[in-house]
């Protein structure tokens, strides 16, 4: 599950280029993203990112106006998601795809549906979390939040994805640097900043991100 310290971090970027470092691979995963708020522009791009294998509707099943928390954007549909048909469609798609990677919306604690955040999800998949944040002044006090906030066993295996920002500041170095000193080198992983409009199809090429992918998912365990 890939979640974050914050909405726009790179979530869905990260996503993307799962998706095409398995189209490249051949590896019959899926991508998805269950809830969209504020449209379903997110799902739009996981479905290009994934050649059109599956449909919108089996990438993100649940889509919501307003660009709002998902279970306040839900609410003003008066709709509501509840946990256990988000886990029954994952569940599904996990029967036809080996390997299924979510992208949450928002923030690990972000109200995805009427009862329950990403954590819950987690924790009810049994799933690696990948943490995105973005690699600016701040980074380590909002990973370790995150972090401190899973419980143990998931925060144990949770993977740190920290996404360059087009300007980086002074920071960016030491924040690596010291969360590999604190969570252990392996965990933590650097995503370079790429030119926009974004495109995964030609960024999964560039070598330091081909490496990058190809680490982050082997050290998930679901290689
Ligand atoms: N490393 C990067 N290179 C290029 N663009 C990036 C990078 N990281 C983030 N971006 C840009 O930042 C913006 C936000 O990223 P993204 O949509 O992936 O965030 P998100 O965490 O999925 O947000 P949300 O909570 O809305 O789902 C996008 O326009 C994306 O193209
Ligand atoms: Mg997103």
């Amino acid at each position: 599950v890939i979640t974050g310290t914050d909405t726009g971090v790179g979530k869905t970027v990260l996503a993307c280029l799962f998706a095409r470092f398995f189209q490249e691979q051949r590896h019959p995963a899926a991508v998805l993203k269950p809830i969209c708020s504020g449209g379903r522009a997110d799902a739009r791009v996981l479905r290009e990112a994934q050649d059109g294998r599956l449909t919108l509707d089996e990438i993100n099943p649940w889509h919501f106006r307003e660009g709002l928390a998902p279970r306040l954007a839900a609410r003003k549909e008066k709709r509501e998601v509840r946990l256990a048909k988000v886990l029954d469609f994952i569940r599904r798609t996990r029967k036809r795809h080996p390997c299924v990677v979510v992208e949450g919306a928002g923030g690990l604690l972000s109200p995805l549906g009427t009862d329950f955040d990403t954590r819950d999800l987690i924790v009810a998949l049994r799933a690696v979390p990948i943490v995105v944040c973005a690699n600016r002044l701040g980074a380590i006090n909002q990973v370790l939040l995150v972090l401190e906030a899973l419980p143990a066993k998931y925060s144990r295996r949770a993977q740190v994805v920290l996404t360059s920002p087009e300007r980086p500041d002074a920071s960016v170095r030491g924040n690596v640097a010291t969360l590999a000193e604190q969570l252990g080198s392996g965990r933590v992983h650097e995503l370079p900043w790429m030119a926009e409009p974004f495109h995964a199809a030609g960024a999964v090429w560039n070598p330091r991100i081909k490496g990058m992918m190809g680490r982050v998912f082997r050290a998930t365990g679901a290689a």
